[in-house]
């Protein structure tokens, strides 16, 4: 699927579901974190093979009912169950036991063999960057995000000039 057909479709799952999501009004997990992680999981969805549409809803709900930006598991369990209820009433056509055990596990710190889950887990460590943390290569689930996180990091060792990510 095109970027820009992705990108439309983010912004209907936005308009749908924001006015749900208790995460609004953070500084790192408010709604722009939930609409980036949303887009990059619908690409790497599109990317490998996987339904768009549950990739990109699903990247959108993982952190739906996060009340403040404190690290641990909870808020992925308590948005899984929010999430549940938002596809009933807004997705039912969508596998909602497949997606919310994603949403669920996306904080455990796993990788995963479900091609679906995979999207949205690394597209949520991809994010990582965005608040200081570095990506572990060994915790992304598909090889298209693993060729991702390398290639930004060998931009940003270019940009500071040491040519070398450090990781190899
Ligand atoms: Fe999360
Ligand atoms: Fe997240």
């Amino acid at each position: 699927m095109k970027k820009e057909e992705i990108l439309f479709m983010v912004k209907e799952t936005e308009v749908r579901l924001a006015p749900f999501c208790t995460c609004e009004g953070l500084a790192l997990h408010g709604i722009s974190h939930l609409r980036r992680v949303s887009i990059l999981s619908g690409r790497l969805a599109s990317a490998v093979g996987e339904d768009v549409e549950a990739a990109v809803v699903m990247g959108f709900l993982h952190d739906c009912a996060r009340t403040d930006d404190k690290a641990g598991d909870g808020h992925a369990h308590d948005s899984s169950v929010l999430a549940r209820r938002l596809l009933g009433r807004f997705y039912p056509h969508l596998d909602a036991d497949r997606i919310c055990h994603a949403i669920a596990r996306h904080a455990d710190g796993e990788v995963t063999d479900d091609g679906l889950a995979a999207c949205l887990w690394d597209a949520d460590r991809l994010e990582l960057k965005r608040i200081g943390r570095e990506i572990d290569l060994d915790l992304l689930s598909t090889e298209v995000a693993w060729r991702l996180a390398r290639a930004r990091a060998a931009r940003r060792a270019v940009l500071i000039g040491g040519g070398h990510d450090g990781k190899s």
